[in-house]
């Protein structure tokens, strides 16, 4: 059966190690390309209606109302892909507030895993995947959720061999 990677990133300001950074490419991409490429599986990007902004303290301010108030933001659903035809969806996010952000919970609302193998990846600042897993087995709890990848942000760009350890190769 097919696998397609489905992720959420943020360019901009962005928080790693080595403090705040303004990044063209996010984190996230950047892996999610480096996995689609080795799987040879499409690439679904969840594009937020309302884009985060470039500022970092103003994007953590307005996640974090999201984070507080259940909010589901909306993405862009034009090219939603079937996913009755795949077998095992690639889920990227950052790491936010241990958690993923809300675009990602809008994701797992709409979209029906049950029977689906579910591979969380993850960037962060240092924080790995947190508790956020476990989260995507409470939004989806008849998903089978595999082992996760975390890369802090400022190493996605050597990853590969990681990558290549989770994929199994
Ligand atoms: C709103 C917000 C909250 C964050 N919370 C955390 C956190 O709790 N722990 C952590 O290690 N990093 C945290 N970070 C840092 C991001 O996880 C990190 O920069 C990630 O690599 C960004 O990936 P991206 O460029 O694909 O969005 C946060 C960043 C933002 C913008």
């Amino acid at each position: 059966m097919a696998s397609i990677v489905v992720y959420f990133s943020h360019t901009g300001e962005n928080y790693s190690a080595g403090g705040i950074k303004d990044i063209k490419t996010g984190h996230v991409e950047t892996l999610a390309k480096m996995i689609a490429g080795e799987l040879n599986a499409p690439l679904f990007r969840l594009v937020p209606l309302e884009p985060y902004p470039h500022n970092y303290q103003e994007t953590v301010r307005r996640s974090k109302e999201e984070y507080d108030s259940g909010a589901r933001p909306s993405f862009d659903e034009a090219n939603m892909p079937d996913f009755a035809q795949y077998s095992d969806i690639y889920l990227g996010y950052p790491n936010w507030f241990g958690s993923f952000p809300r675009v990602i919970a809008t994701f797992l609302d709409k979209v029906n895993l049950d029977g689906k193998a579910v591979h969380p990846f993850v960037t962060s600042g240092g924080s790995g995947i947190s508790f956020s897993d476990r989260e995507i087995k409470s939004f989806a709890p008849f998903c089978d959720l595999c082992r996760g990848l975390a890369v802090n942000g400022d190493q996605v760009e050597s990853a590969l061999p990681l990558v290549k350890k989770w994929l199994g190769k």
